[in-house]
């Protein structure tokens, strides 16, 4: 069977690997289900470690397997399996729970070790390949009606994980009723961002570096949002006119930013969320008292999140589902680049960040 794989730390090492078929047995105890990979989406930490920044092997192996994006279809499932049968549409959680304290808990998005297990970044092969067999309590079933945009279900936990997180530490206030998000970056987060806060009924302002119109202003306007051009107008004269933000999403993968928009954007009582992962050593000169007191008299909260369990994947599902309803067809928008085979890996991995792209996917097997 094919695989797309990488030796770890070594920069362009992207290659066609040939693996033996995996087993249910792989999975002790009955739990393995043996998924047919359909489509694949790939982001910026596939980009990453390509140039060999990023990534480790599984251990006693020299390379990985990338891809962490993964939808297919389930082929087969283990005696112990419940509720997940051949030809269920699924997608694999990214984390595997190691032996911390939260892993134990089944939470390993929030494990306190430093060396925890991602499919297709870290330590686990991915799912750019032709089948993978995993653990029945990893995946989530997607809906038949969500087929043409279940591969998006990945990264949209990944927002419902950091928006579940704000509204956790909102408890605090006791009653915490937002009226205005804002969204930083309009990469594929923040479009899926931008949405799951529509969906919750809120009044949203993406902001993105681009002059609009393009097509991520589009898909946020399509939204009944607003989207502002930073490179226009500051954070700080926008929450001006607009006003402050309840909550604020931060998915720019520009550190720098989070300054001002603590300051500026987020309003008292707020709670801004960080998901960028900035792999650089980027330094930047900061106002720190100004940034320190705003915190402290406004009872501001920053909170950084990565990753997603179970419960943030189901919650996709439902975000899914309502998006579909209420703007449809909107999310196959997003889905700007499709690669056909897995053959077809550089072409996929040069399409990533290039102008237009919203989300590449390498389509793997037809469905069927
Ligand atoms: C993935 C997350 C992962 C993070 C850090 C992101 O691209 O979507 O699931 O935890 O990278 O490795
Ligand atoms: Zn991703």
């Amino acid at each position: 069977m094919k695989a797309v794989a990488v030796f770890p730390g070594k920069p362009n090492s992207a290659h066609l690997a040939e693996l033996p078929e995996p087993s249910l047995d792989d999975v002790a105890g009955g739990r393995g289900v043996l998924v047919r990979v359909v489509r694949v989406g790939l982001d910026g930490t596939d980009r990453e470690i390509d140039a060999g920044q990023y990534g480790a092997a599984p251990e006693g192996e020299d390379f990985l397997v990338l891809g962490h994006e993964g939808f297919g279809i389930v082929e087969a499932a283990g005696p112990a399996v419940r509720g997940i049968l051949p030809g269920d549409h699924v997608v694999s959680r990214v984390r595997r729970a190691g032996s911390g304290f939260y892993d134990r808990l089944d939470m390993p998005d929030l494990t306190t070790e430093d060396t925890y297990l991602e499919h297709g970044i870290s330590r686990v092969h991915g799912f750019l390949t032709e089948r993978y067999v995993e653990d029945a309590r990893y995946l989530t079933i997607v809906p038949e009606g969500l087929r043409e945009v279940g591969v998006l279900l990945e990264p949209t936990s990944v927002v419902e994980k950091g928006i579940a997180q704000a509204f956790e530490i909102q408890r605090r206030l006791k009653v915490w009723r937002p009226e205005r998000a804002a969204v930083l970056g309009v990469g594929t987060i923040g479009l899926l961002a931008a949405m799951a806060l529509r969906n919750r009924g809120l009044e949203v302002t993406a902001f993105g570096l681009e002059e609009p119109p393009f097509l991520n202003s589009e898909l946020v306007e399509a939204l009944g949002a607003s989207y502002v051009s930073t490179g226009r107008t500051s954070l700080e004269d926008a929450a001006r006119e607009l006003g402050r933000a309840d909550l604020v999403f931060e998915a720019t993968g520009f550190s720098p930013i989070v300054f001002d928009a603590a300051v500026y954007l987020l309003g008292k009582n707020g709670v801004m969320v960080l998901s960028s992962v900035t792999g650089g050593e980027r330094r930047v000169d900061v106002g720190s008292d100004r940034f320190n007191l705003d915190l402290v008299l406004g009872n501001k909260v920053l909170v950084g999140t990565v990753n997603a369990n179970g419960e943030h994947f189901e919650a996709g599902v439902r975000d899914l589902a309502v998006a579909e309803a209420r703007f449809p067809g909107w999310l196959s928008r997003l889905l700007t680049h499709p690669v056909r085979g897995l053959e077809a890996y550089q072409e996929a991995l040069g399409l990533l960040g290039a102008p237009g792209a919203i989300k590449v996917y390498v389509e793997v097997s037809p469905e069927g």
